[in-house]
C-alpha cells in the first residue's frame, strides 16, 4: 500500500497516538546505576568530569541507594576505591576491603537493593592494570586466580551478582567453578563479554583513580573495529557459564548490541559509559544541546539496538522523567 492510501503521518498525530504505536519502551526497570564507594565517614567527592556523580563513603552511599530505590531503580553496580593500592591489588579480595565492607552494610540497611559488583583489579593495583604484571604485560592465568578470589569475597560479603570486567581469557569459567565449590551455585555472573579498549572510559578512570601507569589496555580489551570477534567473546562467556552478557561502551557500539541480540538468547546488558555521560553533560552545560532529550534519545537507542539492561549514570535523572510520565 502506497501514498495516498497509506499515510505514515496518521500515526504521528498526537503524543498519545505515538505512544500507542511505539515499538520500544524505556522503563526504570531497565536501569542499573553505577556507584563508587570510598573509605571514611561522611565523605562525598564530586567526580569532576561527571556532574552529579560522586565517590562516597559507605554511610553516604547508603543514603543515595535509598533514594535510587525510591525512584524505582532496583540495581546498582558497585565500584570500590581502596585506601591503598599495591602491586597485587590485595585490597580487592580482602574480607575487609572497601567493597566487602560496603556490601555487608548495604545488605543490612538496604536489603532489597540488587548489588552487582565490579570484579577487576585495576582499581586496586598501583600500576593501574587489570591484573598481575609479568614481563611487562598482564599475565592471564595468574590474574584469573585472583579474580576468582575477588568474586568469591564479594559473594561472601553479600553481592547479588558479580560482574567481571577485566577481559582475561577463561575467567568466567574459573569464577563459576570457585563460586560453585563454595556454595554460591545460585549467584549469577554478568560478564563484560565484549569490552572494547575505548577512550570513552576516561572520566571513569578519574573517578576510580585507575588509569594505567604504563602502556594501555589493548592487550586485553577488544579492538574497536571488530564485531565478529565480539560474537566469539560472548559465545565463550556463555559456554563458561555467564548468565548475563554485556557490551561496553554502548553508543559507539550499537551495531555490536544488535548483532549480539540477533545471535544470542541470554539477557543482554549495555554499558552507557562515563565518556558517553560526560559528553552529554558538557554539551548540555554549554547550552549546545537539550540535555534531557539527548539523554532519553540515547537511552532509547540502546534499548532499540536490543539491550535488555542499560547500565547508566543517567539512571536517576531518567527515572525521574519516566516517573513523571514524560
Ligand atoms: C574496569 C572498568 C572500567 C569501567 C568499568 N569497569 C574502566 C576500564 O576498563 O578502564 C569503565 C566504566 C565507565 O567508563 O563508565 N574495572
Amino acid at each position: 500500500m502506497y501514498f495516498p492510501a497509506y499515510r505514515p503521518r496518521r500515526l504521528r498525530k498526537s503524543a498519545d497516538i505515538r505512544e500507542l504505536v511505539s515499538e520500544t519502551r524505556l522503563s526504570v526497570k531497565d536501569f542499573i546505576y553505577p556507584m563508587f564507594v570510598m573509605p571514611g565517614k561522611n565523605k562525598k567527592v564530586q567526580v569532576k568530569s561527571m556532574p552529579g556523580i560522586f565517590k562516597q563513603s559507605i554511610d553516604n552511599i547508603i543514603k543515595e541507594m535509598r533514594e535510587v530505590r525510591k525512584l524505582g531503580v532496583k540495581s546498582v553496580l558497585l565500584f570500590g576505591i581502596p585506601e591503598k593500592k599495591d602491586k597485587m591489588g590485595t585490597q580487592g579480595y580482602h574480607a575487609e576491603g572497601i567493597v566487602q565492607k560496603a556490601l555487608r552494610e548495604i545488605k543490612k540497611k538496604v536489603p532489597d537493593m540488587i548489588v552487582v559488583t565490579d570484579v577487576c583489579m585495576c582499581e586496586y593495583t598501583n600500576h593501574g592494570h587489570c591484573g598481575i604484571i609479568k614481563n611487562g604485560d598482564v599475565d592471564n592465568d595468574e590474574t584469573v586466580e585472583y579474580l576468582a578470589k575477588m568474586a568469591l569475597s564479594h559473594a561472601e560479603a553479600g553481592a547479588d551478582i558479580v560482574a567481571p570486567s577485566d577481559m582475561m581469557d577463561g575467567r568466567v569459567g574459573v569464577i563459576r567453578d570457585v563460586l560453585d565449590e563454595s556454595g554460591f551455585e545460585n549467584l549469577p555472573i554478568m560478564a563484560y563479554s565484549a569490552k572494547y579498549a575505548s577512550a570513552f572510559y576516561g572520566p571513569f578512570r578519574e573517578a576510580a583513580e585507575s588509569p594505567p601507569k604504563f602502556g594501555d589496555r589493548r592487550s586485553y580489551q577488544m579492538d574497536p573495529p571488530n564485531v565478529r570477534e565480539a560474537m566469539r567473546e560472548i559465545a565463550l562467556d556463555i559456554e563458561e557459564g555467564a548468565d548475563i552478557v554485556m557490551i561496553k561502551p554502548a553508543l559507539p557500539y550499537l551495531d555490536v548490541i544488535r548483532a549480539a541480540r540477533d545471535k544470542f538468547d541470554h539477557p543482554l546488558a549495555a554499558y552507557n559509559v562515563s565518556g558517553e555521560y560526560s559528553m552529554v553533560k558538557a554539551a548540555g552545560k554549554l547550552g549546545w544541546i537539550e540535555e534531557e532529550r539527548v539523554m532519553m534519545e540515547s537511552l532509547m537507542s540502546i534499548k532499540r539496538a536490543g539491550a535488555d539492561i542499560i547500565i547508566t549514570y543517567f539512571a536517576k535523572e531518567a527515572a525521574k522523567l519516566l516517573n513523571s510520565g514524560k
